[in-house]
């Protein structure tokens, strides 16, 4: 593994390996320090509390020093494409910027956005992908356009050590939310959901469907690790029976480019695409997820994410243990 871009960089045993791993680290069984007397960069685009704060205190548990760099806010503002007359607002290509970066750190985290413009565009991750084309050094990716992997595999973690190994009737349900978000969350946990192997199910209105082409890798994957997906837009029937309840808002892949008509599309689900007691009371006791940062009750009830099935925090700790194995295993 030279980066790791999505969670379908690794295989079902090799995911199986990052988690005893990130488990290990968890219990305080493992203290090595592969990262001693190296620097790893972390270069943020976007905002960020949970990926920062835990990448940089792993590195700092593994023996390694984060190099945290803001383009745009305390670094230059970068260019990725190839090929273009500079003469805008950017003020280094990235080529640059990586070649340098690479002789003072032994890997690049790389946080970026969709921006939500152009689907056709932003679905081939052309930021993070423009990483790897010019790093030697690996490459992690902290969230881009489509994928959140460090996230997917701290939510496989928490999966595993609440409920057990066994496979598990999960819930990726959509949920209102006042403006259209990216993708990168609902893409890896459901691709993370089927290479585990658990039947999975996803909720959404009609307008937020999944890229076809990861639906069809998603299909792939449940179909060869001995589960199963299934979609469904009632959200009324979608509770029924499941053991996880994983909540995210996001925007249709259809109105990129134009935010106010995803607003209006969306305006009428508000009071139907909410986590609540009603609907978790349809569930088999499920334990309820989201990445956060989350707006209560907005996506999810004030009763449910304070109730002792929410394992939102447990989530965010595992990012700190699941990334040091991640760093472990590539540097
Ligand atoms: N879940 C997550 O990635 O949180 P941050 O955006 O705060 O890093």
């Amino acid at each position: 593994m030279k980066n790791y871009l999505k969670t379908s960089d690794l295989d079902r045993v090799e995911m199986d390996k990052l988690i005893e791993s990130a488990m290990q680290f968890k219990a305080g069984v493992r203290a090595d320090k592969p990262l001693a007397g190296k620097s790893i960069a972390l270069v943020f685009f976007n905002p960020s509390l949970r990926t920062r704060a835990s990448m940089q205190v792993g590195i700092y548990e593994l023996g390694g020093n984060a190099v945290i760099l803001e383009p745009g806010g305390s670094s230059w503002t970068l260019e990725h494409r190839d090929g273009v007359v500079m003469d805008g607002n950017k003020t280094e290509h990235l080529a640059e910027f990586v070649h340098v970066l690479e002789r003072y750190v032994s890997a690049i985290g790389v946080r970026t956005f969709a921006e939500l413009k152009d689907w056709e565009t932003e679905r081939t991750d052309p930021i993070l992908n423009a990483f790897k084309k010019y790093a030697t050094v690996p490459v992690i990716n902290l969230e881009s356009a489509m994928h959140h992997p460090c996230q997917s595999m701290a939510d496989m973690m928490t999966i595993r050590e609440t409920l057990g190994p066994a496979k598990k009737k999960v819930l990726l349900t959509w949920a209102w939310h006042p403006k259209p978000l990216p993708m990168a969350v609902p893409n890896s946990f459901a691709l993370a959901s089927a290479q585990f192997g658990h039947d999975l199910r996803i909720a959404h209105p009609p307008g937020y469907e999944l890229d076809e082409e990861l639906i069809a890798e998603i299909e792939r994957q449940a179909a060869a690790n001995g589960g199963s997906v299934e979609f469904t837009s009632d959200v009324h029937t979608a509770f029924d029976g499941v053991e996880v309840v994983y909540a995210k808002s996001w925007g249709g892949k259809q109105f990129y480019g134009d935010t106010d008509k995803d607003i209006e599309h969306r305006a009428a689900l508000r009071n139907d695409w909410i986590v609540d007691e009603a609907k978790m009371a349809k569930t088999d006791n499920a334990i309820f997820m989201h990445c956060l940062p989350v707006r209560r009750n907005v996506i999810v009830t004030d009763g449910v994410i304070d109730s002792p099935r929410s394992v939102v925090i447990d989530e965010a700790e595992n990012r700190l243990h699941i990334q040091k194995a991640i760093m472990t295993k590539l540097i």
